[in-house]
């Protein structure tokens, strides 16, 4: 039987700072807040929740009705279609998750064991996972300070004549800088695949992320600013790699005759059920970007002056779609930590997430990574937290979190 991989805090030694606690207890049936019109269903203020106002009931109907739920039907060409239109490629392929999508990118890629890809280590545990499914060698960098993304400097320091891929992550919807990354994979033959599952809309100097480099690679989770429940899509020009992706996605199913496959494939294919939900989704795309920009601004003006708090920053080349409105605490400044500020606001019925923890901190990739070290990730890790951003909140909502987040300052009192 598969055992889990085991890390106790006394051996993660000085990083074990770093970890977070548990996840405190939302207090239900908090204070009614104004907007509030169905306080049953919404007695705490969730950290994300879909947003599912526009044609999903009336295209998830029609699938029904012509009798078009499985995995074929006109939702899911259509869905592809308009949602790497909203990304500016040509091709968009659909999946069944993000992570799968991710998987079958690299996949396509036919990497060897000795070849290396690198990413952040301040990532969502997938973009490791799927460099591992595929057997290839992780190589992990940190992010810079500014912007809390991958630093393209530490990327030049790692590519080697092994280095196959680079998997840059827009980390809580604001892009990477990609331009460096672009230039240094462009000059030796290097794939770019960017990780934009938290990135629907973002744009990078006024261009779309997931249309930046060889493909974009999309999560539809119920979390995700567009949603299929579950899904995922992978997004790209290269005319090549869609085919190979579609073919893979469908058990590598043969052109030539039924039931004759020259490649191991998958069967990661998104059903036309979901993709009647992401089209009604992704016609909505724009306003749900409008919305969550309005709440982070609104954040931000409510948050900026409290000592110790940082908000989410915004590059000038950027525009950030606040996935998740993260703030970091400084513990000095504030008066009080991360953790016992997440503590609070659960007592207040609002639901937080602490940031990613670092993959080199990971009980089951521990190993791998013994002794390396990533201290803008660490302290991200130590320090940050995202609070309630969907794209439904109310500006009630908003003032409400931004208000306990003040009144709860020590060092205010
Ligand atoms: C950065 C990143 N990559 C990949 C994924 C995986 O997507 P999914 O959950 O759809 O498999 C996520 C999901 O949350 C993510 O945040």
């Amino acid at each position: 039987m598969l055992k889990p991989a085991e890390l106790s805090l006394e051996e993660m030694g000085d990083l074990a700072e770093i970890i977070p606690f548990a996840d405190p207890v939302v207090r239900l049936g908090y204070r009614a807040i104004p907007s509030f019109d169905e306080p049953t269903r919404r007695s705490f203020i969730p950290v994300c929740e879909p947003t599912l106002g526009g044609n999903e009931m009336k295209y998830v109907m029609r699938a029904v009705e012509t009798n078009w739920i499985s995995s074929a039907g006109s939702f899911i060409p259509e869905f592809e279609s308009r949602f790497a239109a909203a990304c500016g490629t040509k091709y968009g392929i659909s999946c069944n998750n993000g992570t799968v999508a991710l998987h079958l990118a690299l996949s396509t890629l036919g990497l060897e064991p000795d070849d290396e890809v690198i990413l952040p280590t301040f990532t969502m545990i997938a973009t490791l996972n799927a460099v591992t499914y595929v057997g290839a060698k992780p190589v992990l960098v940190d992010n810079e300070p500014t912007y809390w993304q991958m630093d393209p400097e530490q990327v030049a320091a790692k590519i080697t004549p092994k280095t196959k891929a680079i998997l840059p992550v827009h980390i809580y919807g604001h892009p990477v800088d990609m331009d460096p990354i672009l230039d240094l994979a462009r000059s030796r033959g290097i794939w770019v695949m960017e990780d934009s599952a938290e990135a629907h809309g973002a744009e990078y100097k006024g261009r779309r992320c997931g249309g930046l480099s060889d493909a974009g690679v999309f999560s539809f989770y119920g979390n995700k600013i567009i949603t299929t429940g579950e899904g995922g899509m992978i997004t790209t020009d290269n005319t090549e790699l869609a085919r190979l992706a579609w073919n893979l996605r469908d058990h590598a199913f043969s052109h030539e005759r039924h039931f004759w496959h020259k490649y191991v494939g998958y069967n990661y294919r998104m059903t036309n059920l979901q993709a009647a939900v992401g089209l009604a989704q992704v016609e909505q795309l724009d306003g749900f970007v409008a919305a969550r920009r309005s709440h982070a601004a609104a954040y931000t003006a409510r948050l900026r002056e409290i000592p110790g708090i940082t908000t989410p920053p915004e590059a000038s080349w950027a525009k950030n779609v606040y996935w998740m409105y993260g703030i970091l605490v400084d513990k000095e400044k504030y008066g009080m930590g991360r953790d016992q500020l997440r503590a609070v606001l659960a007592d207040h019925g609002i639901e937080t997430r602490t940031f990613f923890i670092p993959m080199h901190c990971q009980p089951v990739y521990w190993q791998k990574f013994k002794g390396q070290r990533y201290p803008v990730a660490e302290s991200l890790c130590r320090d940050g937290f995202y609070l309630p951003s969907a794209s439904s909140l109310s500006p009630a909502d908003v003032e409400y979190v931004a208000d306990v987040i003040r009144d709860a300052c020590p060092a205010l009192k």
